[in-house]
């Protein structure tokens, strides 16, 4: 597993996902509070950025919209809440070192 560098802390609003492109993927980065999530930035639906939708806290649970058909996931898990979307979204292990967000990525 390899730690990549995506941003600060600093550089991540409350409730407004940043997008980060890297090699392979692209995520969305969002934090809530203290706690900071990183989510495929695609939606299993169609080919839409979720780093396009909003957050929102739902029954406790940290969940990102798709803009296009307003499917929601957890942030946690990338299961969708609702649909039309069926499939989850693969997220990333965060660890936050010094204010840098670091993602935990399988292949780097
Ligand atoms: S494209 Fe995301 S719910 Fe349809």
């Amino acid at each position: 597993m390899t730690a990549v560098q995506v941003c600060a802390v600093s550089d991540l609003r409350e409730y407004v996902p940043l997008r980060v492109e890297l090699e392979r993927i692209d995520v969305a980065v969002v934090r809530v509070g203290a706690e900071v999530f990183a989510i495929e930035d695609v939606c299993s639906h169609a080919d839409v950025p979720l780093s396009d939708g909003d957050v929102e806290i739902e029954d406790g649970v940290c969940t990102i919209e798709c803009a296009l058909h307003g499917s929601r996931f957890d942030l946690t898990t990338g299961k969708p809440t609702g649909p039309p979307a069926s499939m989850a979204v693969p997220v990333y292990p965060v660890e936050i070192i010094d204010d840098i967000v670091y993602l935990k990525l399988e292949n780097g």
